[in-house]
């Protein structure tokens, strides 16, 4: 009983306060019998995982704006897609994004299928996306976990166990509150509670829709909910990247291999990433290292890049990448990182 009590809460503040998002359709539309696309939902899944719905906007409105379905994005060739993916992070989405594409199209006829059992055989579409996907698209009563439901499920049932220890209970306990009558908008309540008011630090309990169902927060003590266990500290990692340009203006560029980190992107040509990486210029050249470096943070380590400039003769030879001429050259096709070691090399190659 006190679970449906909490769905029925839940929907009942999200009739009234669901965020405006351009992927969604608000509760009051659903319910006059307003569909999702699937392509939408499905791309905003993708996009939304380890990113801000901040960060993720302009490129959602970008992709659905030059690739309105998912022929259409399918058709597209990947230097292409990844250079519109540049900036968002976590490249192998938009690998899979275009597999992922392609097999709708190939063995779908262009349809996402509606099942959650089938969307798992999809690249890209994990045990999350593939709830999600279901839930949202298709109102399949599947369970959306992610870090907003596990917040929500810790406090709700005061968990004191800590994460990731507390994965399996908190799953158990959102699959049990889980309703069958409207459990796409019911997904995306519980997402919004997260994100709005069951916020990570100083949550707002005194407006949350579910303050008189909260075990912790009737123990005092919901802001320290859920507990982790303390993260291993990140490594570091040292490069050099070499940004080498032409006298008619043309930059040295490559595109990194499918496999391993910003695979697929256009990058600047590097040394191996490590602990005392060898040099490794792809180029003969009078090369200049700059004083500061281009820093990134990944998953599983910091990266410090030293940023090596060069100005070099038309007949050059690369040993490896192509040269693109200035005018085809965009500074947003780079993944952050060399985005940033672009910016500090810019202004010593106008001096060279
Ligand atoms: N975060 C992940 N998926 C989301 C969605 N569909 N709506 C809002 N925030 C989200």
């Amino acid at each position: 009983m006190r679970d449906a009590a909490i769905s029925r809460h839940l929907l009942a503040w999200y009739d009234h306060h669901a965020r405006a998002l351009p992927w969604r359709v608000g509760p009051a539309d659903r319910a006059a019998g307003v569909r999702p696309d699937p392509y939408r939902v499905w791309l905003s899944e993708i996009m939304l995982q380890q990113t801000t719905v901040a960060a993720v906007r302009s490129y959602f409105h970008e992709f659905t704006t030059r690739w309105p379905t998912v022929t259409d994005l399918s058709a597209t060739e990947d230097a292409e897609v990844m250079a519109a993916w540049a900036g968002l992070g976590y490249y192998a989405r938009a690998r899979n994004l275009l597999k992922c594409a392609r097999q709708v199209v190939a063995d779908h006829g262009g349809h996402f299928p509606a099942a959650r059992a089938e969307l798992l055989t999809l690249p890209g579409i994990g045990p999350y996306t593939a709830s999600a996907i279901a839930a949202i698209a298709f109102d399949e009563a599947a369970t959306v976990v992610d870090g907003n439901v596990e917040r929500v499920m810790a406090r709700l049932h005061d968990v004191e166990t800590p994460l990731p220890t507390a994965k399996p209970a908190l799953t158990a306990l959102a699959e049990r509150h889980t309703p069958s009558d409207r459990p796409g908008d019911y997904a995306q309540a519980v997402m919004d509670l997260g994100a709005t008011i069951c916020t990570p630090k100083s949550p707002a309990c005194g407006i949350c829709p579910l303050r008189e169902l909260c075990a912790a927060r009737l123990a005092g003590h919901a802001a320290d909910l859920p507990r982790k266990l303390p993260k291993k500290p990140k490594p570091t990692r040292q490069g050099i990247a070499y940004i080498a340009r032409r006298t008619d203006g043309a930059w040295l560029l490559e595109t990194r291999p499918d496999k391993g980190l910003l695979g697929g992107m256009l990058s600047w040509p590097t040394s191996h990433w490590g602990d005392d990486p060898a040099p490794a210029p792809p180029i003969e050249a009078d090369w200049h290292p700059l004083e500061a470096e281009a820093r990134h943070t990944f998953t599983h380590f910091h990266l410090r890049l030293a940023v090596h400039v060069a100005r070099v003769p038309f007949e050059a030879e690369p040993n490896r990448g192509r040269f693109h001429p200035n005018e085809a050259f965009r500074r947003a096709d780079l993944p952050t990182v060399m985005r940033k070691a672009h910016d500090l090399a810019a202004a010593t190659l106008r001096d060279l």
